[in-house]
């Protein structure tokens, strides 16, 4: 008896596993998982995607849609520090744009493990810590109100013939992530000029580009074709926005959540700088307010925090990135560099009806 105390630890363990892991990976076994919406669009599935995506009825209590929080007149983002779920609990982050995401291998501020589209569009829904859009335990609720939708009869079973049930989460959380894959819009005036190095940049902009790639070192971090491809290294880093007992606040540390790894405190993903201009606030907690405070912590090399429940010398955090420059602007510098993030901006996918919402378009 005595030498199979050690399963009841096992089991102990296990549950205790269960308890605190977060609540959305109780969620794997929907289709998420299977779904690899990042590569291939399928047209019908994103069509029926896009109703989905704006329509308030896939939240318990009819009053968010994935479109509240990711609003494409702020290139798919909110404008909130934090976002709210339904019942007013802040998401943990500052919700990111959703222009571009095809080609990203990692979702989210601090999640590497979620790789495609469909493993994050499924917690929203689904996730109950925080409460989002809280369609867990009312399923069938939610599948009886989209049966009576005309639309809906023709969409789903179009998307999907040949199955039972074509009005399910599943088939809910792949549909929109086709439909997020096909939100792409790489029309800035740098990509013009990208395009066609023939097409003049106004001289602002040419000198800030010189020195987001030169002096500034910022394309160290932010490289590639959406500005988020470190030219060496990882794509996680530590700005030095916080130091509190040699850390970040202990309720927000970067991807040391999922990794529990002390290097990794701080470490956030690089984030693309596609249309920043009309994305504020900004960093994964929406601590800045301005890109002229973005810049003015690049330059001091960190943010010494005054007040508040994280008092402490950014600049002296042990994990700052060594990647980091050590750059003074002067104020014509700061104007380029700022004229050359505003031309990273491009609203020309507003004129894509495809992309709107189709229950006012
Ligand atoms: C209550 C606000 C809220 C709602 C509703 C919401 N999101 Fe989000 N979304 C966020 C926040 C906040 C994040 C960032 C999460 C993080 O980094 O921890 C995010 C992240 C994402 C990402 C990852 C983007 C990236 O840059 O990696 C995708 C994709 C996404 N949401 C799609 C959706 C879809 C589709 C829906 C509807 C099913 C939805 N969201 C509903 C707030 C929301
Ligand atoms: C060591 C890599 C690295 C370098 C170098 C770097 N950045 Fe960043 N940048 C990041 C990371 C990581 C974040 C997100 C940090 C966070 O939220 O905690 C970020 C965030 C930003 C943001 C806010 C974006 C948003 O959506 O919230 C802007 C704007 C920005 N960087 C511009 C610049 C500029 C301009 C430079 C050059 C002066 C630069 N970065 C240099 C890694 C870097």
């Amino acid at each position: 008896m005595k030498r199979y105390y050690w399963l009841c630890f096992l089991f102990l363990f296990a549950f205790w596993g269960l308890q605190c892991h977060p609540q959305h990976e109780l969620f794997a076994y929907y289709s998420a998982t299977k779904a690899t919406a990042s590569t291939t669009i399928d047209s019908t599935k994103a069509q029926l995607g896009r109703y989905l995506f704006y329509d308030t009825r896939l939240s318990a209590n009819n009053t968010k849609s994935c479109a509240t929080c990711h609003a494409p007149e702020l290139a798919f983002s909110d404008g909130y520090r934090r976002s709210t779920g339904i019942y007013g609990d802040n998401t943990q982050h500052n919700a990111p744009s959703l222009l571009n995401l095809n080609t990203y291998t990692a979702m989210n501020w601090a999640t590497p493990h979620l790789q495609t589209i469909a493993q994050q569009v499924v917690r929203p829904l689904l996730d109950t810590i925080p409460l989002e859009m809280g369609a867990h335990g009312n399923e069938q609720r939610i599948y009886a109100r989209l049966t009576t939708d005309s639309v809906y009869a023709t969409l789903f079973p179009k998307a999907y013939p040949n199955t039972t049930q074509a009005i399910h989460f599943d088939h809910i959380v792949e549909s929109i992530s086709q439909f997020v894959a096909t939100l792409q819009s790489r029309n800035s005036l740098i990509d013009q000029y990208n395009l066609s190095p023939n097409h003049l940049l106004p001289p602002e902009v040419a000198a800030g580009k010189a020195l987001f790639e030169g002096k500034a070192g910022c394309a160290t971090c932010h490289s590639g074709k959406d500005f988020n491809t470190p030219e060496q290294g990882s794509r996680y880093a530590n700005l030095g926005l916080y130091n509190c007992n040699d850390g970040y606040p202990k309720e927000d540390y970067g991807i040391a959540e999922r990794t529990q790894k002390m290097e990794d405190n701080g470490k956030y993903r690089i984030p693309s700088l596609r249309n920043v201009a009309i994305t504020a606030p900004y960093f994964h907690d929406g601590s800045a307010a301005t890109l002229k405070e973005v810049l003015q912590i690049y330059e001091n090399g960190g943010r010494k925090v005054e007040s508040g429940t994280c008092i402490g010398d950014g600049r002296n955090n042990p994990n700052r990135d060594k990647r980091l420059p050590v750059v003074k602007f002067s104020v014509e510098e700061k104007q380029q560099l700022l004229a050359f993030l505003y031309a990273l901006t491009d609203t020309s996918y507003l004129r894509n009806k495809a992309f709107m919402n189709p229950f006012l378009w």
